[in-house]
């Protein structure tokens, strides 16, 4: 009687246990994925980068920004990288992704590792190898990043609504959305460091010059010789010029966004928020003081990795994409 009710017992217990087992495996990316398969794909990558870079350095900042963008929104599976179709809007055309740019960056690395390895190499991988990249080319520090990822099938505009956060967010909205993806408020600080390269459109910022609180007024919080020179590059209602966010060194991935930000020159509120949380604040003032980029490089560095391995798709979920802006 007791040895069949244990043998009764045992077996969901076990069959739990294998399911356990079998989905941790399947959360994770791994180091040196493509080596038996596919053993040049980062090779492949990083020499594509370099000739894009070449030729247009400003494509950094849009292809490190997709890498977050993806990620953010339902895991890194480049939903991003999926066009819109006429049932839907896909998310690269959300207003949340406004200047996004670089699809076609994407899509011809995938061609080239296509002829050399097909059906291998994930889109989703290839954001994250190009963001490494970007941020490599751009004089910022190189990291081995793990690898695995697979593709999803659905990329829907309306998912970035509470998955984005907006450039007008306060302190406490910016940790709700990086602790929803498991990230900690030190990588929320040191991926805001990837505002030291690239640019931003008017339409971002305006409202902290023209209109903050709906009155006519400016943001007090910004510093006020930063905001008449963003004032002489946006014009009132002018929302699609683009300003470099860290001007004077926004093709150079380095320190200077820290000591913007701590001197109230940061762009959007959400880079100023920063300064309204003692963690946060510690970090921006410490980099912004720092002699060397190490400890921000190194930082920078595990913050990518972990944000590499929000929702991934592994083992058997998710699909390798012949081409990056369709389902198969
Ligand atoms: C902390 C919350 C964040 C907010 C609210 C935010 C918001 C924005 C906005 C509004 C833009 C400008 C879009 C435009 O007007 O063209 C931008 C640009 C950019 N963002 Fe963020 N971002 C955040 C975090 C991140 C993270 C985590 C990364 C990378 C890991 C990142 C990388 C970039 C880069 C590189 C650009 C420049 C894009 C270009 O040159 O076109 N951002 N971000």
């Amino acid at each position: 009687m007791v040895s069949q009710d244990f043998s009764k017992n045992l077996f969901p217990l076990a069959l739990v246990l294998l399911l356990l087992l079998f989905s941790s495996a399947e959360a994770h990316v791994t180091y040196g994925f493509y080596n038996d398969t596919c053993p040049h794909a980062e090779a492949i990558v990083i020499r594509e980068m370099a000739k894009v870079m070449a030729k247009s350095p400003r494509l950094a900042g849009p292809l490190l920004r997709m890498h977050f963008v993806d990620c953010f929104v339902a895991g890194c599976e480049a939903s991003i990288l999926l066009n819109s179709t006429e049932k839907y809007v896909a998310e690269k055309d959300a207003p949340l992704n406004i200047g996004l740019r670089g699809f076609d960056v994407i899509d011809a690395i995938k061609v080239k590792l296509e002829k050399t390895c097909p059906g291998i190499v994930s889109c989703a991988d290839i954001i994250a190898m190009v963001a490494r990249d970007s941020v490599f080319l751009s004089q910022g520090p190189y990291y081995e990043i793990p690898l695995g990822r697979r593709d999803g099938n659905r990329s829907l505009a309306s998912d970035t609504l509470g998955n984005l956060p907006p450039p007008d967010s306060n302190i406490t909205l910016l940790k709700a959305f990086f602790t929803k993806r498991n990230m900690t408020v030190k990588d929320m600080v040191v991926l805001s460091g990837s505002h030291t390269i690239g640019i931003s459109h008017c339409l971002s910022f305006s409202d902290r010059l023209y209109n903050f609180t709906g009155k006519g007024d400016m943001d007090p919080t910004l510093d006020k010789k930063y905001a008449t020179m963003l004032k002489s590059l946006c014009k009132p209602h002018d929302l699609m010029s683009a300003v470099d966010m860290d001007p004077g060194s926004s093709g150079r991935f380095d320190l200077r966004y820290y000591k913007l930000v701590s001197k109230r020159k940061g762009l959007f509120v959400s880079d100023a928020a920063l300064l309204h949380d003692s963690e946060t604040k510690a970090y921006v003032e410490r980099q912004a003081k720092a002699k060397t980029a190490e400890e921000f490089f190194h930082d920078f560095a595990v913050s990518m990795i972990n944000m590499g391995k929000i929702g991934v798709l592994t083992h058997q979920k998710g699909v390798i994409r012949k081409n990056c802006a369709f389902v198969n």
